[in-house]
């Protein structure tokens, strides 16, 4: 692989070893896949925040790297943490956790990392341009860059994505390369999603049927940046899949044209294949007594809906309501009097952390119900919570009185 005298130099740990063990995982990653040299980013976001998921050993890593003056050198966002960093107490955590997390972000933070703990960076200040190279961890952060805004990044580990942050460079391969951006299959969508679970749902049966593919859509209409983001976050959960397009509406569809797509692989998928998808995915459980929202986290017009819904209403006695999105967007909406209304209704707004990655097994619920089939791919496994689909609507007539 061919390195400029620079990315030598790092290599060789003339920047201090820091920095060569990062770009020493950057080549033999790109030397795995082939990459001929090294491109530089634009941005990062790394995962991997939670002490929850990332534990000791991860925390160790960290701290060695804070105290070795290992800094980032492009702008790098966070994923969330394990907890809210204001309000963790009022979600059953215990000081220990809060401590250990507070260390993981304080050692980010020495490195130069923003520490804006969200999944939606591209809407809170890391937002990429059409055709940059960034390296982001978060898979429904990367097919969001890749699909919606026309960047260009692999799907990063959190490590990897560390080591582009530090470095500023990562392996030029997979979706970094033209070759690799076109489509595979072309699906076409037979009926017009009338929620945010179906839209959910629609990626997640794409994603189960073809993890390994670039789809281009049809016959899905205009639909907005939310239910793009919501659609990339279920096919990035039940595949591999780093990158969409969607006719007449994402940045590079108009770069194919029929001549192009005519030989590739043809799918259809109607209204039944999602209903099936969504009662897959969902327990047969009539009680709710908890709602979780904001898988991936929500944005502020998702807000406002929720919001508009609550006024007016009570969450049920002893049931939670808890919706999660970023600190930034958290503010916005306090100032818009959202975070009010839900909270006069009995629910919570939290940031910095999301259902997925806190330890919400420690609360001792049976079932949640949510809108995402994201969430409800990952909660069984990685929260031993059983999960209940519902339409967002649905889930707060469920909760509320
Ligand atoms: Fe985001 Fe957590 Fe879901 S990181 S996409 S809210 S699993």
């Amino acid at each position: 692989m061919y390195l400029t005298r620079e990315e030598e130099h790092m290599f060789n740990g003339e920047y201090g070893e820091g920095l060569a063990k990062c770009m020493r995982l950057l080549v033999v990653l790109g030397e795995l896949f082939e990459a001929k040299k090294m491109v530089k980013v634009k941005s990062c976001h790394v995962s991997g925040v939670s002490y929850k998921n990332i534990g000791e050993p991860g925390l160790e890593l960290l701290k060695g790297f804070a105290e070795e003056n290992v800094r980032v050198r492009v702008k790098t966002t966070l994923n969330p943490s394990g907890m809210d960093r204001k309000r963790w107490k009022k979600t059953g955590l215990d000081k220990d956790f809060a401590k250990k997390q507070s260390e993981v972000l304080k050692a980010f933070k020495r490195m130069g990392v923003s520490l804006s703990c969200s999944c939606i960076p591209y809407l809170i200040g890391n937002k990429p341009k059409f055709g940059d190279y960034v390296a982001w961890a978060e898979s429904s952060a990367t097919v969001y860059a890749n699909s919606v805004l026309g960047a260009k990044t692999n799907r990063e580990s959190g490590l990897s994505a560390l080591a582009s942050a530090v470095t500023g460079r990562t392996p030029y391969y997979g979706y970094l390369l033209e070759e690799n951006r076109k489509p595979n299959v072309r699906v076409k969508v037979k009926f017009k999603p009338s929620n945010q679970l179906e839209i959910s749902a629609l990626g997640y049966f794409v994603g189960k049927n073809f993890p390994e593919k670039v789809p281009f859509f049809s016959g899905l209409g205009l639909v907005s940046k939310d239910w793009l983001k919501v659609l990339g976050a279920g096919l990035a959960s039940a595949g591999a899949i780093a990158l969409y397009h969607v006719e007449n509406l994402t940045p590079e569809a108009k770069f194919f044209s029929e001549d192009n797509l005519k030989d590739i692989e043809k799918f259809e998928v109607g209204l039944g294949e999602v209903k099936q998808t969504i009662q897959d995915l969902s327990e047969a459980y009539e009680r709710c007594e908890a709602v979780f929202l904001g898988c991936p986290h929500y944005s502020l017009s998702q807000l406002r809906e929720v919001a508009a819904f609550l006024r007016g209403k009570k969450v049920k006695p002893k049931a939670r309501l808890w919706i999660f999105t970023s600190r930034l967007i958290y503010e916005k909406a306090k100032k818009l009097g959202y975070v009010r209304l839900v909270e006069k209704a009995g629910g919570l707004v939290l940031c910095d952390t999301c259902m997925v990655v806190s330890p919400l097994e420690r609360l001792g619920l049976e079932v949640v119900y949510t809108d995402s089939c994201k969430a409800a791919h990952y909660l069984p496994s990685t929260n031993r919570l059983k999960v209940k689909l519902e339409n967002t609507l649905e889930c707060l007539r469920r909760i509320t009185v």
